[in-house]
């Protein structure tokens, strides 16, 4: 199907009406920013904060210095700890890497995989993101699997074809119980870190493209399951209506995750959706 087609076949769908059917998870992934300190002081603010919500996986995605601290700082409450990246083998000589089994043992419950920082300024390909996917699906915590377009692919129309490549890629013998338990974002890559934001529409049509292919795959109760994430220039002022959005199950915040209070305000536009 084309993106084209997908939009004009009124996919889009007028979500006010509508109960979200699967529950929110928003993620801050908060880059190469907060030292081991800074970070215990913002996750321990936003454990307090955000002590009254229970409805919203809240996770916190620090580097991997400040994971320890963040751990500490979120302890007893609701708050989940997840990495940025992961190497895929157990362990070895592999100067500078972190293994799965690594964080799970500081309590990760989730791993961000294949950011398009880490394909695209650290060269990370489908293969690379493949193998990461199933080390960590074996015995480590689980994954946040990005996916996204650049703007010369989006221009070129390409968005769909690059999804379908990316999520085969991933995919690759992984069995579907495994895809089962993966968390998607889709992070077009346009409007990652650039203020521009893609619109609830053009971002639903992505995910419902993705819905349709996981489904013609894997079956329609997987891809109903699934929880598919929009990342890319959320703020509090656009968030409320991106998680409206019938196939929008939530949100990996960069820039707007490291201010308690912008990251307070989006997660709290997710609460009665
Ligand atoms: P941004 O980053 O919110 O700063 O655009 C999102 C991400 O890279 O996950």
């Amino acid at each position: 199907m084309n993106e084209k087609n997908n939009q004009k076949s009124g996919n889009h769908q007028n979500s006010e009406v509508k109960k979200k059917t699967r529950s929110l998870l928003i993620a801050g992934n908060w880059k190469m920013y907060k030292d081991h300190k800074d970070a215990y002081v913002i996750a321990t603010a936003l454990k307090e904060k955000l002590a009254d919500i229970s409805t919203i996986r809240i996770v916190l995605c620090p580097p991997f210095t400040s994971l320890q601290s963040v751990g500490q700082a979120i302890e007893g409450s609701s708050l989940l700890l997840g990495a940025q990246d992961v190497h895929w083998e157990r362990e070895g000589a592999f100067t500078g890497e972190i293994s799965a089994q690594m964080l799970l043992a500081l309590g990760c419950k989730y791993v961000i995989v294949g950011h398009s920082e880490r394909r695209h300024l650290f060269h990370e390909s489908n293969k690379i993101v493949n193998l990461k996917l199933k080390a960590v699906l074996k015995e480590g915590p689980l994954p946040i699997l990005c996916v996204g377009e650049t703007l010369q692919e989006r221009e070129r129309g390409k968005t769909e074809e690059v999804m379908e490549d990316q999520l085969k890629g991933a995919f690759e013998d992984l069995t579907p119980e495994d895809i089962g338990k993966i968390v998607l974002a889709y992070e077009p890559v346009w409007a990652i870190g650039t203020g521009k934001t893609a619109t609830p529409k053009q971002a639903n049509d992505v995910h419902l493209f993705i819905r349709r292919k996981l489904e013609e795959k894997y079956g329609p109760e997987m891809a109903a399951k699934m929880n598919i994430l929009y990342g890319g220039s959320v703020k509090p002022e656009n968030a409320k209506d991106l998680l409206k959005e019938q196939e929008i199950d939530g949100a990996l915040v960069g820039g707007a995750s490291l201010e308690v209070d912008s990251f307070e305000k989006i997660v709290r536009s997710g609460v009665d959706l």
